[in-house]
């Protein structure tokens, strides 16, 4: 690769790219929206906005630059409230929104919840990726300490029967994070969206009907 290609950041960055294009004139802040929105077709994640009488709390670990919370906020209703993390900033202005710019690795999962009012979260969503490096087996690496980090995060910020969405550099030890998350889920399904790059080794793992912490599963 170039220099100048390595410069672009692959979420964000490649004219002539459909779904980079798509993103841009319909005013979201990255491709990524579209992994999302597939994900959300077919799975709906989010609930209807119609009948709900709770408010619905997204944790989104790896927000920037925000097309996923774009998106989520379109979906959401303004009891609802979307809380997010990254190293990086983020340049969206939105009453759902709460941002906090920090690495997932420094978080205290406990002070998140001061921010929802005690109120545990319904849909923990992490696409979070490393800075890559070219280096197949230190990027998996990398992606796999962010997915276990972001698990550890869930289980403390879940509630019972919520969801967890969380993107990962598939390697050698994707089938042990699987298998995981399969002890704290009911439901665990691979998915490779169709907006996702044919060349990437990402693909995002679905988990739902989280289990409480004693075993049961709410009914
Ligand atoms: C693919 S982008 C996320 C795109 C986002 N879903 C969107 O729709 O705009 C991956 C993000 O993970 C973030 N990230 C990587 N390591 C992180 C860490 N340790 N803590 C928090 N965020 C991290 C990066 O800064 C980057 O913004």
């Amino acid at each position: 690769m170039s220099r100048k290609a390595g410069r672009h950041n692959k979420n964000t960055r490649r004219p002539g790219d459909h779904f980079y294009n798509a993103a841009r004139d319909q005013g979201y802040a990255a491709r990524s929206i579209f992994k999302l929105q597939e994900i959300q077709n077919k799975y709906g994640i989010f609930p209807a906005k119609s009948g709900r009488i709770t408010p619905f709390y997204v944790l989104d670990l790896g927000c920037s630059p925000g097309s996923w919370m774009q998106f989520a906020s379109n979906l959401l209703t303004e009891k609802d409230r979307i809380i997010g993390i990254d190293i990086a900033k983020i340049n969206i202005n939105d009453p759902k929104v709460i941002f906090i710019q920090e690495s997932v690795f420094n978080m205290d999962p406990a002070a998140l919840l001061e921010h929802t009012g005690n109120r545990k979260f319904d849909l923990v969503l992490s696409d979070m990726a490393p800075k890559t490096s070219g280096i197949k087996l230190q990027d998996q690496q990398r992606s796999l300490d962010l997915c276990l980090e972001a698990l550890n995060i869930a289980s403390r910020v879940l509630r019972k029967n919520g969801s967890m969405l969380v993107k990962i550099f598939q390697g050698p030890d994707t089938a042990t994070y699987f298998d995981d998350l399969k002890k704290l889920f009911k439901n665990v399904k691979r998915i490779k969206p169709e907006s996702s790059r044919k060349e990437s080794f990402e693909m995002y793992i679905l988990a739902t009907e989280f289990l409480s912490s004693d075993g049961d599963i709410q009914s």
